[in-house]
């Protein structure tokens, strides 16, 4: 089963005693660490500034804040899109910086990302969709096949595995950029605003989604402006404004509550 190494790694981290042993730190078991990260564009713009983060194994975290606030810069940073101006960003133990060229591919491999816009490759089938984010990491092909059916079962897409993505509903398409982004049994989760461009019922069946894929162990962080999904859910708020986190809640609303 694709996902078995990630769910045994999970019920591990959370069958850990709440107080740490000495010589651990919160650090320890966290599939990403942001360490003071400022982010400059080039033309100047500060996108982030002293960021710290921390996610442990199997979190599901919630990335709010008004347009502009930093959001998608944070994500280009963790899929190492952009590198951090100042801080540190590492992933799964690795300092996205300090990666050799090379080593690249193999690190962006521990993520799947999922896109407000699905980003499909309109003249591949669903399946051909999900097979080819394989194909290209060189994945031997009689491993593909099971692979992809695995995760079109996982988000119910098995019956549409022959249409193409100009057929499918924004659902499908959604659930099929899904499919694609665990194919290569990622660590974590990325999405940017992933119910941007979905209605309300259809936005609750990709969370309904997310949230089981979590519960296969998979960390997940979530990129949203819809309040009524992150209120509702009560998962950890990490809430940016103008570049700076001025909120990291568990079990959170959307605003502020207090
Ligand atoms: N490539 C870029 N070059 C210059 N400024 C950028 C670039 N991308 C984003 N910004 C700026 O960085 C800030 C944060 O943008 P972004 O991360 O897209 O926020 P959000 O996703 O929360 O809307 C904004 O002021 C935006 O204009
Ligand atoms: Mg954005």
């Amino acid at each position: 089963m694709t996902l078995a190494p990630l769910r045994a790694a999970a019920r591990s981290h959370r069958q850990r005693p709440v107080g740490l042993a000495p010589t651990e730190s919160p650090v320890d078991g966290a599939v990403l660490v942001l360490h003071d990260v400022t982010k400059a564009y080039p033309n100047g713009n500060v996108a982030l500034r002293d960021v710290d983060l921390v996610v442990p194994e199997g979190d599901f975290v919630f990335l709010v804040g008004p347009s502009g606030a930093g959001k998608s810069t944070l994500i280009k940073l963790i899929i190492r899109d952009e590198i951090a101006t100042t801080g540190a960003v590492i992933l799964d133990g690795q300092d996205l910086a300090r990666l050799a060229r090379r080593q690249v591919p193999k690190v962006r491999r521990k993520i799947g990302i999922i896109f407000q816009d699905f980003k499909l490759l309109p003249t591949k089938t669903v399946r051909e969709n999900v097979a080819f984010a394989l194909e290209v990491t060189g994945t031997p092909s009689r491993e593909i096949g099971p692979a992809v059916d695995r995760v079109l079962a996982l988000v119910g897409l098995t019956a549409q595995a022959r249409q193409l993505p100009g057929t499918l509903s924004g659902g499908e398409q959604q659930r099929t950029a899904i499919a694609r982004a665990l194919v290569h049994d990622p660590r974590m989760i990325i999405a940017d605003e992933p119910t941007g461009n979905l209605d309300p019922l259809i936005s609750w069946e990709i969370l309904q989604l997310l949230l089981r894929i979590n519960e296969l162990g998979v960390t997940v962080l979530m990129a949203t402006h819809n309040a009524e999904i992150v209120t509702a859910l009560r998962k950890r708020v990490v809430a940016l404004e103008d570049g700076r986190i001025i909120r990291d809640e568990e079990a959170a609303a959307y605003h502020r509550e207090d």
